[in-house]
């Protein structure tokens, strides 16, 4: 390592000393990503005493630097100031990771790139360094300018250097910090989403075993109490009461079924996705209707997106036949990398206005919407309805 005095330049060694201090003093307070270049923004105007720097963060995708710090008056510019990798000096330093020092014609360098909002041409000298340390590798790119000329010396460098490797490990602890803050509230409103979600299941079974299988076994169990009282004095209407009962039973088992069937289609275990859906197509033809079924899965969809896949599918088709009275129907469904898509598009009368509020096209939402993805419909009167969502598929897959 740099001992602490050969990093002391025409700035003088308590001034160097003080910046190193007040870096550090920045860093360990572990501010959020714009406060940390701020300050260091202004750290660094003070004690090597130039007209303004400039703190470029870059992108968290490395594509390109956002200024993130800078002083005053061109701190209004902060996250204004976008620059791809390669343009201007900040972009050649940070795709080189090497300092630059222009002490006078920065319009003649090749490199140099005039940015009118930082107001490049009321300074003559210029430094830049790339913020950067192993092993987390570069972070930004922090710039100098003064507006008399400066011959930026070696021990200047160093010192400029010696602050951007300090920073480059907070600005990359401050960038994992917000992405897991942000992570946190995805992951809440998931988890909110999916609790909602759960609930209107819950309540969607609650109504059908109420409606359906509750009501049938207590009509059952009159029926059969009838037959009771009725056995010995009239076999002949105990015996009917007795077979009103049997269909009862049947009734009730049957609404069980469909009750549990909806928590998890059947067909998807029996037959998998693609032929469910085939299934599904010509099952939920209206009269006069014609439903074709175009598939194009090229990569596996995995358990829950299937499901997914069936529901909406499912709804859309009942939404075709109950209200747009087409003479056409497509299922069309396509699994490629990275992503699900399910479209149901017909020819018939369309929505007029606001969709009448119903629990289907606020399901297919929620559930694609559950899964990441989005729902998007398209209709005019008179000219069919056109639903189409996108499901995001986990990478890898
Ligand atoms: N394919 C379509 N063609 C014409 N109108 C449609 C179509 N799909 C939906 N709609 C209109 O949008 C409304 C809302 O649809 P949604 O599926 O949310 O409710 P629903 O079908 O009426 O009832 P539910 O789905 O809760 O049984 C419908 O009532 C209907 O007016
Ligand atoms: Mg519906």
């Amino acid at each position: 390592m740099t001992a602490p005095d050969d990093w002391v330049g025409r700035v003088g060694a308590e001034t160097a000393r003080e910046l190193l201090l007040g870096t550090i003093d920045a860093v360990a307070a572990a501010p959020a990503l714009d406060e940390l270049a701020r300050r260091v923004a202004d750290l660094v105007t003070r004690s090597l005493l130039v007209d303004v720097c400039f703190v470029h963060v870059l992108d968290d995708d490395g594509r390109g630097l956002t200024l993130m710090g800078a002083t005053p008056p061109f701190d209004a510019q902060v996250g204004k100031v976008r620059l791809c990798l390669d343009e201007g000096v900040s972009g050649w330093v940070a795709a080189r990771r090497q300092p630059v020092v222009i002490a006078e014609g920065k319009l003649d360098d090749p490199r140099y790139c005039y940015i009118p909002a930082l107001g490049g041409l009321e300074f003559v000298s210029m430094a830049s360094v790339p913020m950067s340390c192993r092993p987390t590798g570069l972070a930004g790119v922090v710039n100098v300018h003064t507006r008399l000329r400066r011959d930026f010396d070696d021990r200047d460098m160093a010192l400029l250097t010696g602050i951007g490797q300090l920073v480059a490990g907070a600005v990359h602890a401050a960038r994992l910090n917000r992405q897991l803050l942000t992570r946190a509230a995805e992951h809440e409103g998931l988890l909110e989403r999916f609790v909602a979600f759960q609930e209107q299941e819950r309540r969607r079974i609650a109504a059908e075993v109420h409606d359906g299988v509750t009501q049938a076994v207590v009509s059952l169990s009159f029926h059969l109490a009838a037959a009771a009282e009725a056995i010995e004095e009239d076999p002949p209407f105990a015996a009917e009461q007795v077979a009103t009962a049997r269909h009862l039973a049947e009734l009730a088992v049957a609404e069980a079924r469909a009750a549990v069937a909806g928590l998890r289609p059947p067909m998807l275990d029996d037959l998998g996705l693609a032929d469910a859906l085939q299934s599904l197509a010509s099952t939920s033809a209206a009269d006069g209707t014609e439903v074709t079924c175009d598939l194009s899965l090229e990569v596996p969809v995995p358990d829950h997106v299937a499901v997914a896949t069936y529901r909406i599918a499912q709804e859309a088709l009942q939404n075709a036949a109950k209200h747009a009275r087409a003479s056409a129907v497509l299922l069309q469904v396509t699994a490629s990398p990275g992503e699900v898509g399910v479209r149901v598009r017909d020819d018939g009368v369309g929505i007029a206005g606001e969709p009448n509020p119903g629990f289907g096209l606020d399901g297919i939402r929620e559930r694609a919407e559950l899964l990441g993805g989005a729902l998007t419909v398209a209709s005019h009167p008179g000219r069919g309805t056109d639903i189409l969502v996108h499901l995001p598929l986990p990478p890898g897959r």
